[in-house]
């Protein structure tokens, strides 16, 4: 896809991590570190997107590395699917926070924010090649499905998409972590695991 904010379109994942980094598209980059690309060999069968990068991903510059990344590891791993086969990436690659003292508080990227940055992830699906692309969260269902999708009602099920990947909606791990109880906290893994199973079953 031709970028007017760039001169040449990018002809691989490493292209769209550098040109990720002068983006202006809307105005995120001013309160981050960096932008964070996806992350994941050139032609990973499977895509997981999620909202946006958090803290530790902003200062480290790679997705999924915090407390919501440790989640999703022990999910990835309790399903069977390997991540260093899967491409894992965010709707909004700028982490859109509000400083507190000296924390930075996660604000959830709006629709124009998504819509903007959807520019990278339309790169990244048609770079990448993916045949399974799972959106975890409401932002990653809409940069993915490009209209909101209810979570609960559609976990599980395959979606067919324009890119000829199916598509596949699940929670987001971050909402595991603000469960206060225990029990529903573990009820919640074991349905993600289930999800991502379902997800990676499209593959065989
Ligand atoms: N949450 C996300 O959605 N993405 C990350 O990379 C980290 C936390």
């Amino acid at each position: 896809m031709a970028d007017p904010n760039h001169a040449e379109t990018p002809r691989s994942l490493g292209d769209v991590a550098k040109a990720l980094q002068g983006c202006r598209r809307c105005g995120l980059w001013a309160h981050a570190t960096q932008a964070v690309p996806g992350e994941g060999p050139a032609h990973a069968p499977m895509m997981l997107v999620g909202e946006q990068p958090g803290d530790q991903e902003d200062l480290q510059g790679r997705p999924f590395v915090g407390p919501a990344g440790a989640v999703l590891d022990r999910a990835l791993e309790a399903a069977g699917v390997e991540r260093g086969r899967a491409y894992v990436t965010n709707a909004v690659k700028h982490f859109k926070n509000e400083p507190r003292g000296k924390r930075r508080l996660h604000k959830t990227p709006n629709r124009g924010e998504i819509a903007a940055c959807r520019w990278w992830l339309d790169d990244e699906r048609r770079l990448a090649r993916p045949r399974v692309i799972v959106a975890m969260g409401g932002s990653a269902v809409l940069a993915v499905f490009k209209r909101p999708i209810p979570i609960l009602k559609n976990r599980g099920r395959a979606f067919q998409l324009e890119d000829q990947a199916q598509g596949f909606i699940t929670v987001h791990p971050a909402s595991l972590l603000r469960m206060p109880a225990e029990a529903d906290r573990l009820a919640a893994f074991e349905a993600f695991v289930r999800d991502l199973k379902a997800a990676h079953a499209l593959l065989a």
